[in-house]
């Protein structure tokens, strides 16, 4: 959808759905469905990086706290671990006691999925960059997206002190993110009442906008 035709949308719905919409405010509109939950190019498990490893949401998704975006980790972020950890300790255990067994040396154990990293970046077996490769990235598939016309900024949101858990959920114990809020106006507004009228951890100044153009350009 081009700009204009989200704006053009737009005002046909404030025209003739506004008042409605207002109401009830639980209007969702294709795309944004609650549940979602997308296979992705590297089977990635925040369950196991940020919940039983412990990695800070933000030591990955460092914009959060700093713009409106929380942002995708490069692969070079990935690469401060992959770099040395080439596959599960467990797997690298058992290939070093067949070997002990077998009186061999051990065999390099290699996750294929820690290899899509390796391949996103165009490194050979050294794991130095092969510049006869490509090194395409990876294409991650969006969990989360607000239509265009709707302004979200995540800096405001962390530095108010709203977990992530709160819009995300428990994303620290799932094997593949999926969306949990539906994401809807009403999500939003509902919230940004309730805070004004209650506070947050005990601040009582904040004045998140319920007015229309506070979340639209
Ligand atoms: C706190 C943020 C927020 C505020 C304040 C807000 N909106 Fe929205 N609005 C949203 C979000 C988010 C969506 C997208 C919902 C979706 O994708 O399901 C939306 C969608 C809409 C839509 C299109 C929805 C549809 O399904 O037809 C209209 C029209 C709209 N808003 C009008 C308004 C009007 C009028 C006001 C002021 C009375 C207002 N909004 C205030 C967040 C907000
Ligand atoms: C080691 C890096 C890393 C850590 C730590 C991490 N993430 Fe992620 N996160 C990713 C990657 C890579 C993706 C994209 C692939 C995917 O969706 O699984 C992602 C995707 C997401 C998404 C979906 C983005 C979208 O497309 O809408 C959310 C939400 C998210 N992370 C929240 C969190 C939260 C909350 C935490 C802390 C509890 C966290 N992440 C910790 C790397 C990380
Ligand atoms: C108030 C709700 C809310 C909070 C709190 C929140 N997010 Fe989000 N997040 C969203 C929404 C809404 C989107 C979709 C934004 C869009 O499509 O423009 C999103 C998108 C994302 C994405 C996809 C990439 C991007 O930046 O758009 C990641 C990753 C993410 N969030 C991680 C986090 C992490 C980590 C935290 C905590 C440090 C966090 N979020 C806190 C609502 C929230
Ligand atoms: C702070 C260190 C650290 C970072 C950063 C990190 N990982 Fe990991 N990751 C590990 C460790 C350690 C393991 C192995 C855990 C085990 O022994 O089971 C692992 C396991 C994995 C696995 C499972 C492999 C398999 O075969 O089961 C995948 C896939 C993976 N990581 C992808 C990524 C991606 C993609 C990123 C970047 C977005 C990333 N990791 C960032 C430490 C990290
Ligand atoms: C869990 C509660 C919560 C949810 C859900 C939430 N917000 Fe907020 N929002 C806040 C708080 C708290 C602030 C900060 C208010 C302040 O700094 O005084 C804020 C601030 C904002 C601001 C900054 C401008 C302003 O002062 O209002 C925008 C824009 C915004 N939110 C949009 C959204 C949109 C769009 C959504 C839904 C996708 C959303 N919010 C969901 C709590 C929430």
């Amino acid at each position: 959808m081009t700009n204009q035709t989200a704006w053009i949308l737009f005002f046909v719905g404030c025209i003739f759905g506004g008042a409605a919409l207002w109401a009830s405010a639980d209007v969702n509109l294709p795309g944004n469905d609650e549940g979602y939950e997308p296979t992705q190019p590297i089977k990635f498990s925040h369950r196991l990086h940020a919940g039983e490893m412990e990695i800070d949401c933000q030591y990955c998704h460092s914009g959060a706290e700093r713009s409106r975006h929380a942002g995708i980790p490069a692969l070079g972020v990935c690469m401060n671990c992959h770099r040395s950890v080439r596959a599960p300790l467990g797997d690298v255990r058992a290939e070093d006691a067949l070997a002990k067994a077998e009186e061999r040396a051990p065999k390099l154990v290699q996750s294929p999925e820690i290899q899509k990293i390796y391949d996103g970046l165009g490194l050979g077996a050294d794991l130095k960059r092969d510049k006869s490769k490509d090194a395409p990235g990876v294409a991650w598939t969006k969990v989360n997206d607000l239509p265009d016309f709707v302004f979200f900024d995540h800096s405001r949101h962390v530095n108010a002190g709203v977990d992530c858990q709160k819009c995300h959920g428990p994303v620290q114990t799932m094997e593949r993110v999926r969306q949990f809020s539906d994401l809807s106006m009403g999500f939003c507004v509902n919230c940004h009442r309730d805070v004004n009228e209650n506070g947050l951890h005990g601040d009582h100044s904040l004045n998140a906008s319920i007015d229309c153009a506070g979340c639209h350009y």
